[in-house]
């Protein structure tokens, strides 16, 4: 196993609680990456001998960026559907179907390709663990075989059969969902780690979310919620019921839905580039915040209701739109996200954790929404190796 000392760290974010702040920050830092993982962090006076070293010239290093939801399985392009939605058409649960019928059409090769590409992405912008969903197949056949193409490149995959009734169901939505908890479960279960429910006005009510879920974990298959994105409803609370790891979107919340999140401990899964790019009012985290819920920032990647892949355009909505401090934004894209995956070896630098960092062309982790839209990733590790 070799070791790399990384030295001239302008300033280094840990997340590490004992550290006293918020993030955990050492300023003119050094960091020891052994094989995968991380083997010491502290200040550069102290650092210890490795068998190389790489001096940082002052630049930051943060944690890699944990995003907890994505759709990259699908093939088409709904840009006509944005340009339609800039001049006031709204958005709607039914665009999925456009999508849906695209992803059957395709090839597995195809497919292949596109969560590649956006997956590349990604990790281009400091992204180092994503969540990649199904629910643009709709079949059983189409469902297994986005799963089983997710997890060639993410072992967060989440079986998301419930996105909307397709077509062929429209007469017979307690039909779709049998099948959804019984033979596309059955295909599905052995590719998923997790299971996930649009719960919304349009595609799936309460109790035909509590179905699908406890198919699900009856499964030993954790579960987490599409919830409130387009008004008020029932996903958080029965997020809350069921123990969710956690309720996405978030975009309407009453007060009960406040409370319900803070005494259960279900994250909140704050995903700002989907109101931006449906030009809706964006969730109140601070209250959420306040309430003591835990935030996670996510992209949401999707060929529909928002198709950024980019985290450091996340945070720089969630400081400027949804008034997070910068610390509460950086925190809840790494830590906060890596809670919502219910993951403790990423997420934070600390000795044992895997080694999983960006390097950022700036002095600090405050240039992230300071310099919003300039490509600041300088260099991305995954499991210690430079990608
Ligand atoms: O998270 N809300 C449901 N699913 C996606 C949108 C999917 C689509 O419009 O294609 C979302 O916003
Ligand atoms: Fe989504």
């Amino acid at each position: 196993m070799t070791s790399l000392l990384l030295t001239g760290i302008g300033s280094l974010v840990t997340n590490d609680p004992a550290r006293g702040d918020l993030l955990g920050e050492v300023q003119d830092a050094a960091l020891v990456i052994d094989g995968s993982k991380v083997g010491w962090v502290g200040s550069r006076r102290d650092a210890p001998a490795a068998d190389a070293a790489l001096d940082l010239g002052g630049r930051a290093v943060i944690p890699g960026f944990v995003d907890s939801h994505s759709h990259l399985v699908f093939a088409g392009d709904r840009s006509e559907e944005f340009e339609a939605r800039m001049t006031g058409t709204p958005y709607s649960a039914g665009g999925i179907r456009t999508t849906v019928a695209a992803t059957r059409a395709a090839t597995d090769e195809q497919l292949t390709a596109n969560v590649s590409r956006l997956v590349t992405e990604m990790r281009r912008q400091g992204t180092t663990t994503v969540e990649i969903k199904s629910g643009y197949g709709l079949t059983v056949a189409d469902e297994a075989r986005a799963l089983a193409i997710a997890g060639q490149f993410t072992d967060e995959t989440t079986y998301l059969g419930a996105h909307v009734v397709p077509s062929e169901y429209a007469d017979d939505p307690a039909g779709y969902v049998e099948l959804v908890t019984g033979p596309m479960l059955d295909a599905a279960a052995k590719h998923s780690r997790w299971i996930d429910v649009f719960v919304e006005r349009g595609a799936f009510d309460a109790d035909q979310g509590r179905a699908i879920l406890e198919s699900g974990i009856a499964r030993g298959i954790q579960a987490r919620v599409h919830a409130n994105q387009l008004g008020e409803g029932p996903g958080v609370q029965l997020a809350c019921e069921l123990g969710a790891a956690a309720a996405d979107h978030c975009t309407y919340l009453t007060d009960a839905d406040i409370d319900a999140l803070a005494s259960t401990g279900v994250v909140a899964g704050l995903l700002p580039a989907i109101e931006f790019s449906t030009r809706s009012p964006y969730p109140d985290a601070r209250r959420l915040i306040d309430a003591g819920v835990t935030v996670a920032l996510a992209t949401d990647c999707n060929p529909g209701s928002g198709y950024s892949s980019s985290m450091p355009f996340c945070i720089a909505l969630a400081v400027r739109e949804m008034h997070l401090t910068p610390a509460e934004a950086l925190w809840s894209a790494t830590a906060g996200g890596a809670a919502s995956l219910r993951r403790t070896d990423v997420g934070h630098l600390t000795p044992g954790a895997r080694a999983d960092l960006v390097v950022l062309d700036a002095p600090s982790h405050l240039h992230l929404s300071y310099r919003p839209g300039v490509p600041l990733v300088s260099q991305t590790f995954i499991a210690g190796r430079p990608v």
